[in-house]
């Protein structure tokens, strides 16, 4: 897992200006928390106090509205997202093997970051390439038929 990082005073009054342009509207909560997750990456407990402070609301307030989300996350992103599909013909075909051995490769499990923050490993549910079946998905690029842990190092070669 990735350490926190240490946030810009740039990165706050950008929050903060959106905050104020954005806190009189009904509701707004979720829309600050969404920018602040696009500002910040993700939502630590020091971004969630800024904007409780900010708004002049309780911080369990924007906790509760963070964690029901699962959109919102309070853990660090990495900078390639790699999803594993688990849809049925990926479960079918080995999707369980893939992610053993994307584990051991990057030496995190899954939802989790590698120390470097290059790479996040996700789950996903079937992304329409079943023929390709077992799949994983990094940004844009699809890449089919997963079986040997080669092809996976060569795809985290691409990426590193
Ligand atoms: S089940 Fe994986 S692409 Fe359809």
């Amino acid at each position: 897992m990735t350490t926190a990082k240490a946030f810009t005073n740039e990165q706050y009054a950008k929050l903060g200006a959106v905050i104020d342009q954005k806190k009189d509207l009904r509701n707004p909560l979720i829309e600050i928390l969404r920018i602040a997750q696009e500002i910040f990456g993700y939502l630590p407990v020091e971004v969630q106090e800024f904007v409780a402070s900010r708004m002049n609301i309780p911080v369990s307030k924007v906790h509760g509205v963070v964690t029901f989300y699962n959109f919102f996350t309070m853990t660090p992103k990495g900078k390639h997202i790699i999803n594993v599909c688990t849809g049925t013909a990926c479960y079918v075909k080995g999707a369980l093997r893939v992610i053993q051995m994307l584990t051991e490769q990057l030496n995190v499990g899954m939802g989790e970051t590698t120390m470097d923050g290059l790479f996040t490993l996700s789950a996903v549910r079937c992304v329409g390439a079943c023929s390709l079946a077992p799949v994983i998905v990094i940004g844009e690029d699809t890449f089919g038929r997963i079986e040997k842990s080669d092809q996976v190092k060569e795809i985290i070669n691409r990426y590193s």
